[in-house]
């Protein structure tokens, strides 16, 4: 269905925005990416090729003002989609500025010339991140839930890698509260809640997903900052045992690019938003040593090999409750880690042989 209406995509040209953008252009008759095209995840700088040519790419930075002045003069969205972002976790810590600015100052940037030129969208989509509820909550053989905060240098210098006496509980936006561990995370945690407060004020319909680990075709390989699997595809291709951290039992929710795509279209299209976020996963979880073992199969490549290495920082368990965005907007993820793998791995190499 095509609406008379128009729809902006910040981050547009990144590895999400290209997934949406021609089902964007089957649902709007203008949609605009609005992008810096960030060298850390566009090397070449050029227009991606996956990015669907019926939208318009405005090459800027959500945290300028003229930027927003510009494109706001002549365009007035119906729909919001803000997906720019900075997103190295690790990095985040060692550029903070880098990241307070894109996706705090960026947020606030975008929501006050939204209002300064009367555009305020009927609603704003968000894509928050798992990494919100850092370590996450758990539940001790009692039933006691606590939240044990990132892991103390001294735990993990001695391998030890669990909580004893416990076990993490899946992420839940409407039972576990967020504790962010990275600076990342503040600043994905500061963006839920300006857009939430803003929407509420100027009766904008706000929706937030919190997403997992997604991965799949379109995530470049060349950012050495974010893309686990392609990571690991890139190491398998090369005949190269994965290196696995701590014991390779850390468990993930990858989700595959479709799955995630399809979550924020459900979002875009709801009759109405819901009022709180929804996690979006999987529907279960794998370790890391499942994930890597996969790949390794399918390069035929060495086993993988725990080293016992870590970083600090580093979330141990992650995974999403599905059951509230099954609920809520009908999504369910339909593409197993093996099919999601055998997708992925042809793009890498044709990405890495160019
Ligand atoms: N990929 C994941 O696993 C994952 C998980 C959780 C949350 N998210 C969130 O989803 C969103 C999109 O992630 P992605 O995987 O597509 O990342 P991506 O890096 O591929 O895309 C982000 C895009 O934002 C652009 N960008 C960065 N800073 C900008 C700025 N200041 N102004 C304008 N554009 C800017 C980049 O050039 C890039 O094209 C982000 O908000 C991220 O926090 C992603």
């Amino acid at each position: 269905m095509v609406r008379s209406s128009a729809c902006l995509v910040t981050g547009g040209a990144g590895f999400i925005g290209c997934a949406l953008s021609s089902h964007l252009a089957d649902r709007f008759d203008h949609v605009i990416a609005l992008d810096s095209l960030l060298p850390q995840v566009h090397p070449g700088g050029e227009r991606p090729r996956r990015l669907d040519h019926r939208v318009e790419l405005v090459v800027g930075d959500v945290a300028d003002p003229a930027t927003w002045d510009a494109l706001l003069a002549q365009f007035k969205p119906e729909v919001v989609l803000h997906l720019a972002a900075e997103t190295g976790t690790g990095q985040s810590l060692t550029e903070s500025s880098r990241h307070a600015t894109a996706n705090v100052l960026g947020t606030t940037t975008m929501l006050d010339a939204l209002r300064r030129h009367e555009a305020v969208p009927k609603r704003l989509v968000l894509s928050s991140s798992r990494a919100v509820y850092g370590e996450g909550a758990w539940r001790t053989t009692n039933g006691e839930i606590f939240y044990p905060g990132p892991r103390p240098l001294a735990m993990l210098a001695a391998g030890q890698w669990d909580f004893v006496g416990a076990e993490p509980l899946p992420m839940n936006a409407a039972t576990v509260e967020p504790r962010p561990a990275s600076i990342y995370a503040v600043t994905k945690l500061a963006q839920e809640q300006l857009v939430t407060l803003w929407a509420d004020a100027f009766g904008v319909q706000a929706g937030i997903l919190r997403l997992q680990n997604v991965y799949g075709p379109g995530q470049t390989p060349a950012n050495p900052y974010t893309g686990i699997m392609s990571l690991f595809c890139r190491l398998a291709r090369d005949k190269q045992a994965i290196p696995l951290y701590e014991d390779g039992l850390v468990r993930r929710d990858f989700v595959f690019i479709d799955d995630v795509r399809d979550a924020l279209l459900a979002l875009v299209d709801a009759e109405t938003c819901p009022t709180h976020p929804l996690d979006v996963g999987s529907g279960g979880y794998h370790t890391i040593a499942e994930a890597a073992r996969t790949i390794a199969a399918h390069y035929g490549a060495p086993e993988p090999v725990v080293t016992g290495q870590f970083r600090h920082g580093d979330v141990r368990h992650a995974w999403a409750d599905a059951d509230p965005a099954a609920d809520r907007l009908g999504y369910q993820a339909l593409v197993s880690l093996a099919d999601g793998v055998a997708a992925l791995a042809p793009y890498v190499d044709a990405e890495l042989d160019a």
